[in-house]
This record gives structure tokens, sequence and C-alpha cells, in this order.
């Protein structure tokens, strides 16, 4: 399957996704690497790993027509999925309605809990001892899709939220490949995947 990962910044997890695909029983190849920022530093790594890289900054264009850019250069790639990695744009309806089942995030909690930012600290202060992340399915409610998996992390005594960060960074890695990998495996089989959303098991 070709995918397409739309980044804002740091793309650690795009990174992951990439170095995930060499391996030759990889199911999924990155075609492109989008962003809205032409200074991603994600953007340089995958040039270098001779992916085609393409940015339009949303600075002065409504949403939608931000939107309709990125999808244009995500069809002209020839990508069937969009996957998000740190994309720090709230979508169009009308964008997520075309990427219906075939666009992922990835969001550093264990959703339902703490959609939206400052997840970590949020985790910490509530009394938490496991923190997470969560692959789901875009829908146009911001992080609200099926979940598709999860990994737990430990939340250890005297864990700030940069310490907690940094390992649910090592999770996200192993999980946002694998899941991506067995989702598009698996996806000509729809009633598969409604079990595995049913019981967060992909
Ligand atoms: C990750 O924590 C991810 O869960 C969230 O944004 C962050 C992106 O980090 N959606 P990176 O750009 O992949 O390093």
């Amino acid at each position: 399957a070709k995918i397409a990962i739309l980044i804002s910044g740091r793309g650690s997890n795009m990174a992951a996704l990439i170095y995930a695909a060499k391996a030759e029983s990889c199911p999924y190849e990155v075609v492109l690497v989008a962003s809205n920022a032409a200074s991603a530093r994600g953007l340089e790594l995958a040039e270098a790993e001779d992916i085609a890289t393409f940015s339009h900054p949303h600075k002065g264009l409504s949403r939608e027509d931000h939107d309709e850019i990125m999808h244009q250069a995500v069809i002209n790639s020839g990508a069937e999925y969009i996957v998000l990695a740190g994309y720090m744009r709230i979508l169009s309806d009308a964008f997520v309605s075309k990427w219906q089942d075939r666009m992922l995030n990835i969001h550093p909690s264990l959703l339902p809990k703490y959609k939206g930012l400052d997840t970590y600290a949020r985790a910490i202060e509530a009394g938490d001892k496991v923190a997470g992340c969560s692959v789901h399915l875009v829908t146009p409610e911001l992080d609200d899709g099926p979940v598709l998996a999860q990994t737990e992390v430990a939340i250890l005594p005297g864990d700030n939220a940069d310490r907690l960060a940094s390992r649910v960074l090592i999770a996200e890695h192993q999980l946002y490949p694998n899941t991506l990998a067995k989702y598009v495996t698996r996806e000509a089989d729809p009633d598969w995947i409604l079990e595995q959303v049913r019981r967060r098991a992909l």
C-alpha cells in the first residue's frame, strides 16, 4: 500500500514509519511526506531518505483551501492512505470525508482520555498509574475516531511531563508502524477491521 505522511515538525514518528518500511516484509511504502511548514525538521530527513516531499504554508488560506492543496499533493503522489504524524492542523470535514477509513492518527494518550494537548501533564496531575498512546482512524471530531490499537506506558513515581513524553514516544514509534502494517494488510476485510476496532486489538 502507498502512504503519505503529514507532519508539522520534528517527525520522529515519520522516521519510525520510514525505517519500518525498509523491511522487506513491510506491506506499506512511503511515497510522500507533506507539511504545512517548509521548516518542519522531518522534511529534511525524508529528503535524505529519497522520499518525495511537499510543503505549502496555511497562512492566508482558508482551512478548506489549504486542505484541498494538501489533498491534491497526496492524490498526485498516488498514496492510498494518509498517516498523520504530528500534523498540527485541525482538518476540514470535507478533507476528512474524502479520506474516510483511509486516514490514521497517533495521539499520546489512552483515548478516550485526554484528547487535545498537554496529555502527559494531565495524566500525571490526575494521579493516573498508566499513560500511553493510541492509533485511531480520523473522523471530523478531534482525536475522536475509532481506536485501532493502544500501548500502555507506566507512570513512574516522580515522573514529569517531559520524562513521561519521552517514554510514550518510544511506544509510539513501535505502535504506529505495527498498526499501520496490520491495517493496510487486512483492510480488504471490513468485518475483521470492525472486530479489531471493537477490541482495540489491531
Ligand atoms: C507525537 O507525540 C504524536 O503522538 C503527536 O504529536 C507528536 C509528534 O511527534 N500527535 P513527532 O513529530 O512524530 O516527533
